[in-house]
C-alpha cells in the first residue's frame, strides 16, 4: 500500500511516496538512485546491501522502507564528508582491501557499526564482526588490516 514515508536520508530530510512493504535496498537503489548499497543474495547472508540504521548496520534487502520512519538512513554515499573520506574508506584504498569491489560498501559500513560500538577492537574482534559479510574475491585479509589500521589512526 502506497505511503507517505519520511526519514533521514545521509542527512538531509527525505519524503517519499512508496509501497511500505518494499525493501530499503530496492527503494535506495531505484527510487532514490543510491546505487552504493549492492544487491548480492537478496536473503540477509552476504551483506553486500549493508546500510547504518541510527546506529546499527543492517541489511536493507531484509528491512521494509517503512520500517525506517523517522529514523537516520545512511548510505555508503553519505560516509565521505565535506569531500573527505571517512578514515575507514581512506584505510580500504591504502589496503588494496578489494578486488572487484561489490562488497566493499557493506564491507565498510558494517566496519563503521562495528567501530561506533567497540573502538578499539581486537584482532580476533574484528574478524568475528566482519565474519558474516562476504567477500567472493578472497580479500578478508586485507579487509581486516584496513580496518585494523583505521582503528589505530582513531577512526570512528
Ligand atoms: S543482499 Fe542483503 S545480505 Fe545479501
Ligand atoms: S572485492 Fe569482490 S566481492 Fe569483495
Amino acid at each position: 500500500m502506497q505511503a507517505t514515508i519520511q526519514f533521514k536520508l545521509n542527512g538531509k530530510p527525505t519524503r517519499l511516496q512508496v509501497d511500505g512493504s518494499r525493501m530499503l535496498l530496492w527503494v535506495l537503489r531505484t527510487d532514490l538512485g543510491l546505487t552504493g548499497a549492492k544487491y548480492g543474495c537478496g536473503e540477509g547472508l552476504c551483506g553486500a546491501c549493508t546500510v547504518m540504521v541510527g546506529k546499527e548496520a543492517v541489511r536493507s534487502c531484509q528491512i521494509r522502507v517503512q520500517d525506517v520512519a523517522g529514523k537516520e538512513v545512511m548510505t555508503i554515499e553519505g560516509l565521505a564528508k565535506n569531500g573527505k573520506l571517512h578514515p575507514l574508506q581512506q584505510a580500504f584504498m591504502e589496503h588494496d582491501a578489494l578486488q572487484c569491489g561489490y562488497c566493499t560498501p557493506g564491507m565498510i559500513l558494517n566496519a563503521y557499526g562495528l567501530l561506533l560500538k567497540n573502538p578499539r577492537p581486537s584482532s580476533a574482534e574484528i574478524i568475528a564482526g566482519m565474519d558474516d559479510n562476504l567477500c567472493r574475491c578472497g580479500a578478508h585479509q586485507r579487509i581486516v588490516q584496513a580496518i585494523q589500521s583505521a582503528v589505530k589512526g582513531g577512526a570512528r
